[in-house]
């Protein structure tokens, strides 16, 4: 099993070169997935000159990480928003949700995009939760959803209540991203890869200033699509909650794939599959239990539980591969994409929760639009400076409430440095040395790599995850490598390595 999202097995590792000298651009953009590429896109378009960042590879962060699905409700579900929202807005929603899905076939036949992407149907079913899916059925009709409707005939799965949404769809979302990248970029739109922003700088002139290890980029505005805004942002530290999940690609024994999207309810968790296929070669994909990132005692099992649960479902022959997906959920269910803060040229795209494929391209649009002075009739619904203080209230307490016990907890436990000789391979430990709270973890050659463990966002103390052999950060999410590189997140600095600045500690 490769530890990999199946999306980039089909095409070699794109070209997009390292950020090398000064360049002077009306916009830049952080974060080269659907979000930023979609925004590069509608700008280039609009007549700006544009300039994109990305940290790793275009396309290979959360996009590439994702399930490809794309859907017109939320994965909170219609019942979720009509507990907050009245039906104007949440007609709102589906409207911009629709309008994006439209936009995103609208670019793959302009740009002759070769990305898989095709109409599925797409179902959400129980074996024991009828109310829960009837629930979802009288809204949908509530709201107008004309093409709803209750299935049952021929039916491929044990259920008691199907409720079904034609014609939604699914892609291959790194190819549509990194495709898209290939036919954008020009002089006036440059993208660059493996250029991690190491420093935003606001200049007198209302400029903005960004910094990579080799380069620099001058520009009017600024747009961060990177999932979260990087650095601190109290906003929205106290509001997103980060979550995580897993997933997995398999072969089957036979040719029992199946057509659609499918999201499942029975039992506690919800699962999801769907299947892909290209160049002959075909897949089911499942998608499992969501859990709240450096919270997890035990990570491997939450795979297990997901290849328990395809394995109940399909004959699998053999599991291919699998990976873990970010998400971030706002307090108040729907996103924030615009102005970051009022009269500023900052924009931010975040607190998509796991839709963030419509949402991404939504973002493209409405941030171009705001920065070229067209009214989009979405705006105001996503308006990152909204006040819903009732409808985050209980969330964001929560989310608070949550992240003080994190941190106090972590804070006030020690550990024993004797606890280091026990570390086995592949595991890692927080440990109290000389004082110090320090990430331990020992890696396949059996040495040990040590970094400190607070988080270089806010200081909460990061904790090891045995599935991904990552530290994990259970306060807003950032997540770094056992040698302490940022890998995602608010963080914008790696973890400090003591391996590399005091052999003594580990000798
Ligand atoms: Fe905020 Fe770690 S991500 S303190």
């Amino acid at each position: 099993m490769i530890s990999s999202p199946i999306w980039n097995m089909f095409e070699p590792a794109n070209d997009f070169p390292l950020l090398k000298e000064v360049q002077n651009v009306d916009v830049s953009i952080i974060g080269g997935g659907i979000t930023g590429i979609s925004t590069a896109y509608f700008l280039k378009k609009a007549g700006l000159r544009v300039a994109v960042l990305e940290a790793g590879k275009i396309g290979m962060g959360t996009t590439g990480h994702s399930t490809g699905n794309l859907y017109l409700i939320i994965a909170e579900l219609l019942s979720s928003l009509d507990s907050k929202y009245d039906e104007e807005i949440i007609k709102k929603v589906l409207k911009s949700r629709a309008s994006a899905l439209g936009t995103i076939e609208k670019i793959i036949q302009e740009k002759e995009l070769d990305c898989d992407f095709s109409h599925q149907p797409m179902y959400l079913f129980s074996k024991d939760k009828a109310d829960k899916i009837e629930k979802e059925i009288s809204i949908s009709s509530k709201l107008g959803i004309s093409n709803a409707e209750v299935a049952n005939d021929n039916f491929p799965f044990e259920a008691k209540k199907i409720l079904k949404y034609p014609e939604q769809a699914q892609f291959n979302p790194f190819l549509y991203v990194t495709q898209l990248a290939h036919k954008i970029v020009s002089k006036e739109c440059q993208i660059f890869q493996d250029s991690k922003v190491e420093e935003i700088n606001k200049l007198d002139s209302g400029s903005y200033n960004l910094k990579t290890e080799q380069g620099s980029v001058f520009s009017r505005y600024l747009v961060h699509a990177t999932h979260t805004p990087k650095g601190i942002d109290l906003k929205f530290d106290t509001t997103l909650g980060p979550y995580r999940e897993y997933a997995l690609a398999a072969k089957l024994n036979n040719d029992n794939y199946p057509s659609g999207i499918f999201w499942e309810y029975s039992g506690k968790e919800k699962f999801s599959f769907r299947s892909y296929k290209r160049n002959g070669q075909r897949y089911v994909m499942a998608v499992g239990k969501s859990y709240k990132v450096g919270q997890s005692q035990n990570n491997s099992e939450l795979l297990e539980s997901l290849e328990s649960y395809l394995k109940e479902k399909f004959s699998v022959k053999e599991i291919t591969h699998f990976w873990g997906g970010q998400n971030y959920k706002p307090a108040d269910l729907l996103p924030s994409i615009g102005r970051k803060s009022e009269g500023e040229n900052e924009f931010i795209a975040t607190g998509f929760s796991t839709d963030g494929l419509i949402y991404g391209s939504l973002a493209g649009k409405i941030i171009t639009d705001l920065i070229t002075g067209n009214k989009n009739e979405f705006e105001e619904v996503f308006n990152p400076l909204r006040v819903n203080p009732v409808k985050s209230a209980k969330s964001f307490t929560k989310e608070t409430l949550n992240v003080a016990k994190e941190f106090f907890k972590d804070h006030i436990l020690g550990s024993s440095t004797e606890e280091l000789q026990k570390l086995k391979i592949g595991e890692g430990k927080v440990m109290e040395i000389e004082g110090k709270k320090l990430a331990i973890s020992r890696g396949d050659d059996e040495s040990y790599r040590v970094v400190s463990a607070n988080c270089t966002h806010l200081g909460c103390i990061v904790h090891w995850n045995d599935l991904e052999k990552s530290w994990d950060c259970p306060c807003h999410g950032s997540r770094f490598q056992p040698s302490g590189e940022v890998i995602e997140g608010p963080a914008m600095d790696d973890l400090f390595n003591v391996s590399d600045n005091n052999e003594q500690i580990i000798a």
